[in-house]
């Protein structure tokens, strides 16, 4: 099956709080984001967003830019039935992160939670890692939660790739300056813990 119907068929046949990586909020987004993000005229985009209430809670903060990107347009269409009539304040973006034709330096923030980790592929995480380089305005901040080292080997059947902090920052290079990093234990809504390393970093601005 491939990507996009696999994660489309997720989304049509289970509930937003039935997946394992539901979770009611995203807090450390939402605190990571607040730092790499102080304006509410701040462009920011959550990639492979799926149905998660970040970007109603960053609606909530008064975020006026927010952009949600996934594969799956049924994910895409629960979060904007969620959100009703404010839906229409945000961009949403039916596609694949690694091909999408991004504006160039569009973004001040680039979030990604549990997506990249599905990157097995050393030539797919290459093109994602151009893609984030494309997108986010120098200066801009870079987000990246995938399962950490001790994190489960699967999500949705599908392989991933796990890290900790010092391996996802090598995966961006030296064109994304590292800042911070922390560790999430999540619990699952079947009550299972997984282990998240969460990447923060900031595009390097070119030299004068
Ligand atoms: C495990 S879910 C995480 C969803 C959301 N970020 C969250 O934390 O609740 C992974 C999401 O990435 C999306 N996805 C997977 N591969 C993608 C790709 N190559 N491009 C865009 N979205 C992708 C899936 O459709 C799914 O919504």
């Amino acid at each position: 099956m491939d990507p996009k119907a696999h994660w489309d068929n997720v989304y049509r046949t289970r509930k937003p709080s039935e997946v394992s990586w539901y979770r009611p909020h995203l807090e450390v987004s939402i605190e990571l984001i607040g730092e790499a993000a102080p304006g509410r005229d701040a462009h920011i985009i959550d990639v492979g967003g799926g149905e998660a209430t970040l970007v109603d809670d960053l609606l909530v903060r008064g975020y006026r830019n927010v952009t949600v990107l996934d594969l799956s347009p049924t994910a895409l269409a629960v979060a904007r039935e969620r959100l009703g009539a404010a839906a229409g304040r945000v961009a949403w973006l039916c596609g694949d992160v690694t091909t999408f034709a991004f504006a160039e330096h569009r973004y001040d923030v680039w979030h990604d939670r549990a997506v990249f980790h599905f990157l097995t592929d050393p030539q797919a995480r290459a093109a994602y890692v151009r893609q984030a380089a494309r997108a986010v305005k120098p200066g801009g901040h870079v987000i990246v939660a995938t399962f950490g080292p001790e994190g489960p080997t699967k999500c949705s059947g599908l392989e991933v790739v796990r890290y900790d902090a010092a391996m996802l920052h090598g995966e961006f290079g030296p064109g994304f300056l590292r800042e911070q990093h922390r560790t999430e234990l999540h619990r699952t809504p079947a009550g299972s813990i997984q282990q998240f390393v969460y990447c923060y970093c900031k595009v390097a601005q070119p030299r004068a």
